[in-house]
């Protein structure tokens, strides 16, 4: 299926699908404070909005990934990878020498996905969920404490 899938730019006037966004990062606040100051691409499926990635420029070399979905129905088919390598390609074509990445201690198919990918384990924010985040959050019974930061050389 992933031969069906158009990933398109999310233009500024349409409603970001906050239901996918909120998957990954389930702060409103968060996302919304780095939605305004990146690009977001949309992976669309027969007229159906089935993933997202933001991409947000943190210095002229680096860009970071801050948010990458798949709708639960479609997760495991490929799908992550393929807006990974959109993202990749896109930072590469702008220019950037590097793309990062950070997720949580508890992310672990996130963390399987990005290391497959040929990303590194850069840096640990140490209790930045705890620190930036009104609620406890739990994953898979594991307690949201620590972003793991990954890199990757374009
Ligand atoms: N455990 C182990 N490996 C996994 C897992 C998992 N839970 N999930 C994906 N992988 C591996 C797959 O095995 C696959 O490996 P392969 O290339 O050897 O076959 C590879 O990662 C790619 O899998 P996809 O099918 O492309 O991944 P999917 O379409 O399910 O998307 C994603 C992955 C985006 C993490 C999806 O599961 C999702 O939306 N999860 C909920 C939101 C989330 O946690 N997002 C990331 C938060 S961090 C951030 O946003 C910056």
């Amino acid at each position: 299926m992933t031969d069906q899938i158009v990933i398109r730019q999310l233009n500024e006037d349409e409603v970001p699908p906050y239901e996918l966004l909120l998957d990954a990062d389930p702060s409103r606040e968060m996302v919304d404070g780095y939605l305004g100051a990146s690009e977001a691409y949309v992976a669309v499926y027969k007229n159906e909005t089935v993933g997202i990635y933001v991409l947000h420029p943190v210095n002229a070399s680096v860009a970071e990934i801050k948010n990458i979905a798949v709708a639960g129905r479609y997760q495991g088919r490929g799908i992550g990878k393929l807006l990974l390598n959109d993202a990749e390609r896109r930072a590469r074509a702008y220019g950037f020498k590097v793309v990062q990445i950070g997720t949580g201690n508890s992310s672990t198919g996130p963390l399987a996905l990005y290391q497959k990918r040929g990303f590194e384990i850069k840096d640990i924010k140490r209790n930045f969920f705890i620190d930036n985040y009104a609620e406890p959050l739990f994953e898979d019974g594991i307690r949201v404490k620590h972003m793991i930061v990954l890199e990757k050389e374009l």
